[in-house]
């Protein structure tokens, strides 16, 4: 949520500031602003709505200088406008800051501050904390490092903070607690941002701020101290990430992009973890848990939305495969219950941006309440990887449209690599099943390009029901969260209200929505509950609702009864997940698009939910 830039060196910071928060919008798009210093002082654009306004605002005015900060806005205090964008300055306008979090306390550090004269210009919690830096350097008589300082640590929550003063144009200081940011290092020149898109094309030398660090950087250097003063030797580390990854490579939208590059993203996370012929699966990153495995009570799922539908999948699995009991839970939930956790269980904390606020405070909980955390993870180095024991990265590489889709077939397979990996140091699968398993496995990739070949058929459909107010989707077993997943990509782009509900729930309520304006999808693969489906099916039609089915290649039965068939591979129910997902993911996208949506930075959305 909100994504930050900063830049100091000898280029012209204007455009790398204003490309970078291009990159970064996919955090928040309600609003954006930079700061710039030159010559003749500091200059603050800032306006309502995405980058783009910002930039054709700017259009005509002093945008040169070689240090700035900008700032793009996902609005938690205060509504999307001009005075509430960001960066905010304090009392004197000497000094200004963008901040991506929330300040817990800053009704009463405004309340005090007012009291004692300051006048406050936004309604956000970030101007208070600008004010409470200026009050403290103003009184204490300190440098302006020393005040940030401890002004952090008057404040209660989350913060991403880039500030800047006009009275050492030379210098740029940040500091983080629970939100991410990242240090590019150049020659004599340094970068901030909220991850490492908008620094790739500038370096690849990078040092990942730690929770609780302040970073004072000028041209020529940089000084890293924590909160409570002590001075760090910064790791500078080797970005991975490449830029062709950052662009659309010739699809309208990041999302159809991202669809496209699933039989590469699932290759990429099964790469040397199977090994088919022997039936064997290695995930190193958990690996000296192996023994640990072998006993433990329970585990348990915490994530939030789409990597909670994997999370499903995974306890499908999990419990099929390995046979211990799984839970899958809410991580916004179960943070605020009062869980029984023991140092028996295992904890698997599923993010794709690694950053989401919920499922971070699920895992702190669960740590100190002695249970093994392991995460599953998309981006490298973020803070949910650095909170667990363990873990296994996702490797579907940057997923920039908000709305989900490669991450989640990555999680999956992860976790089916998880189960299998559980079942293997278990004793509870043989390796002749391993091996026709892990062989089938290994070709879903191919099947998953077929599944994307129905695109036109998909289009099609999408037609027929664009319109449509409601929609329903359902499935059993394993499509039950494939039905769930569904439902969501729906709702977050095309705004048209859709349920996932699992088939056999839907005589329990839902039915009585169903008439002849209601599409209903059906997960209706050949699989262990396909005659219960059809059954389904037929309950549907009788009431004279639209069924569009997602069915197995070759299938007839399905096809007598509904209106639209989709086909998709045969396959494993394990893996049926992995292959239905993707025409479901199509059908959305294609909806989103015929209505006009902006389907890469859907309403109210934002990639990294960094605040509960
Ligand atoms: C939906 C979507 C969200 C995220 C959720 C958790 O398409 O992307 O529901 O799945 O916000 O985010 P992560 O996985 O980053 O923890």
């Amino acid at each position: 949520m909100c994504g930050i830039v900063g830049y100091i060196g000898y280029r012209e910071a204007w455009p790398i500031v204003l490309k970078g928060l291009k990159r970064l919008e996919y955090r928040g798009y309600d609003s954006a602003g930079i700061a710039l210093m030159n010559n003749s002082g500091q200059h603050i654009y800032k306006k309502a709505g995405k980058v783009a306004v910002l930039e054709e605002f700017a259009e005509a005015h002093d945008k040169s200088g070689t240090s700035g900060m900008g700032h793009t806005r996902w609005a938690t205090h205060g509504v999307p406008s001009d005075r509430n964008s960001h960066p905010h300055t304090s009392n004197n306008e000497k000094l200004s800051i963008i901040h991506n979090g929330i300040i817990e306390n800053y009704a009463t550090l405004k309340e005090e501050l007012t009291n004692r004269g300051h006048e406050f210009k936004s309604d956000t919690d970030t101007e208070v904390l600008i004010h409470l830096i200026e009050e403290i350097q103003e009184i204490e008589q300190i440098d302006l490092l020393e005040a940030v300082r401890l002004a952090l640590h008057e404040v209660n929550g989350a913060y991403a903070i880039v500030i800047m003063d006009k009275e050492h144009p030379d210098r740029l200081i940040a500091a983080r607690k629970g939100s991410p940011m990242v240090i590019g290092v150049g020659n004599g020149e340094y970068f901030i941002a909220s991850d490492a898109t908008p620094i790739i094309e500038y370096t690849k030398n990078v040092i990942y701020l730690k929770d609780g660090e302040i970073a004072l950087m000028t041209r020529e250097d940089l000084l890293i101290k924590q909160l409570d003063n002590v001075i760090q030797t910064p790791l500078i580390q080797e970005l991975e990430l490449k830029l062709e990854m950052l662009e659309k490579g010739g699809f309208d939208h990041f999302m159809l992009k991202e669809i496209y590059e699933q039989p590469r993203s699932i290759k990429d996370c099964m790469r040397g973890r199977i090994y088919p012929e022997e039936g064997k699966v290695q995930l190193g990153g958990i690996k000296e848990f192996a023994e640990k495995l072998k006993n433990i009570d329970r585990i348990i799922i915490v994530a939030c939305g789409t990597s909670w539908h994997a999370g499903l999948v995974g306890e499908y699995l999990i419990e099929e495969y390995a046979r211990i009991p799984v839970e899958v839970e809410y991580a916004s939930e179960f943070r605020y219950r009062n869980p029984i956790i023991t140092e028996k269980d295992v904890v698997i904390a599923i993010s794709q941006s690694g950053e989401t606020a919920d499922t971070m405070a699920a895992i702190e909980m669960a740590k100190e309440r002695g249970a093994t955390i392991f995460g599953i993870c998309n981006v490298a180095g973020a803070s949910i990887p650095r909170l667990t024991h363990a873990g296994v990265y996702t490797h579907a590489g940057p997923e920039i449209g908000v709305a989900s889709t490669k991450a989640f077939t990555a999680q999956v397979t992860v976790l089916t690599l998880m189960a299998f990996y559980m079942a293997q140091q278990k004793g509870t699968i043989t390796t002749s099943k391993l091996i026709e398993l892990l062989t089938e496995l290994d070709h879903i990739p191919e099947k998953i390009q077929v599944a994307l070949e129905s695109n036109d058929l998909i289009k099609e459909v999408a037609e027929k029901i664009k319109d449509s107010t409601n929609c329903l989707f359902l499935g059993r077993g394993s499509g039950f969260p494939v039905a769930l997943e569904g439902a969501l990509k729906l709702k977050e782009i095309s705004y048209i209200h859709a349920e996932g509900y699992p088939a056999a729930e839907m005589k329990h309520g839902p039915i009585a929505l169903i008439d002849e304006e209601m599409p209903v999808v059906f997960i209706a693969t050949q699989n262990s509950s396909y005659e219960k489906v059809i059954s389904n099916i037929q309950e549907v039609k009788a009431r004279k609702g639209k069924v569009i089915a997602i069915v197995t290649q070759g299938d007839t039965e399905v096809k007598k009864m509904a209106d639209y068939c989709i086909e998709i591979p045969d396959a494993n129910e394990a893996f049926l997940p992995l292959i239905a997902t993707i025409p479901l993911q199509l059908l959305s996208y294609h909806i989103a698009v015929m209505r006009g949506c902006n389907v890469d930075q859907p309403r109210n959305l934002a990639k990294s939910v960094t605040v509960e």
